[in-house]
């Protein structure tokens, strides 16, 4: 099956940030866009503005993904899997990390994207599709405070690799797509339990993050290369951002 026959996407994630920017993005491409998350009243309203179809559903339950997939798959086949639902919880240091968060980012970054990529892995194979994950960069270098959500972010990457591998020879691409730092709405004000001005001080002075549009585009383009080219994986990144540590900031 070529490209365009179905382009039929289910984006993870995709009531704020990169995945609601990711649903913007392809359905003005001509993709019919299953729009997932939990928050009912966002995905009405993205549905009303994008035409997308809200899926309700948390990754971190058995029961609602499965439900979740199975009115997803009685619409006809699916082309692209784009697993954008995740997050940062705290930044405490390792010594005195508290252990719900490590576990509520391990649930969703991790076992979250695990448990619905295996969902829609045999209906992705049949249309010669695409498993794309946002990891991130803080799955490559990991940075003081961020010993939790660098585990996760290492794993989901690790995720991304191996199925790759365990999956050559069969007619499906994986892509891992890491960003530095995108300044969306709502990441850094839960990763700091909704201190406004801690998650402000994540963005001071930078000239200019990255924003949801530029990371949906990475999405965009990947998931439009012809069926036999796998973009492996993209790492991109703010101008003003060498590394995690390494930032560029305007007095
Ligand atoms: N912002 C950054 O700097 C940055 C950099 C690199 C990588 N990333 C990664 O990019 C992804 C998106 O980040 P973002 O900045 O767009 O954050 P965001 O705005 O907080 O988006 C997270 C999304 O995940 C959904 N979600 C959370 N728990 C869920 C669950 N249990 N089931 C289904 N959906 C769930 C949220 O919607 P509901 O609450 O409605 O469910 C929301 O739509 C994450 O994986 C993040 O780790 C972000």
């Amino acid at each position: 099956m070529t490209n365009n026959v179905v382009k039929t996407a289910v984006v993870t994630g995709a009531s704020s940030g990169i995945g609601a920017a990711t649903v913007r993005t392809l359905t003005t491409e001509g993709w019919k866009v299953f729009a997932l998350a939990r928050r009912e009243e966002r995905l009405a309203s993205l549905a009303a503005e994008t035409g997308c179809t809200p899926v309700v559903a948390d990754i971190t339950d058995e029961d609602s993904t499965t439900a979740a997939v199975r009115t997803i798959l009685a619409a006809g086949p699916v082309k692209a899997l784009v697993n954008c639902a995740g997050g940062a919880v705290g930044k405490d240091p390792v010594a005195t990390a508290n252990l719900d968060d490590w576990r509520a980012m391990y649930e969703l970054n991790v076992l979250g994207t695990l448990r619905i990529t295996q969902k829609l892995l045999p209906a992705l194979k049949e249309s010669a599709g695409s498993v794309l994950v946002i990891s991130s960069t803080a799955g490559i270098e990991p940075y003081e405070g961020g010993a939790g959500y660098c585990a996760s972010k290492f794993a989901e990457r690790v995720m991304a690799r191996v199925l790759r591998l365990e999956m050559i020879g069969e007619p499906i691409r994986v892509i891992d797509i890491a960003p530095g730092m995108v300044k969306t709405d709502e990441f850094s004000v839960k990763r700091f339990h909704g201190d406004e001005s801690k998650a402000a001080a994540v963005y001071a002075g930078v000239p200019d993050p990255l924003k949801a549009e530029d990371i949906a585009e990475c999405v965009r383009w990947a998931l439009d290369q012809p069926d036999t080219v796998d973009v492996d994986s993209i790492v991109v990144r703010p101008r003003a951002e060498g590394s995690y540590t390494k930032v560029f900031r305007n007095a």
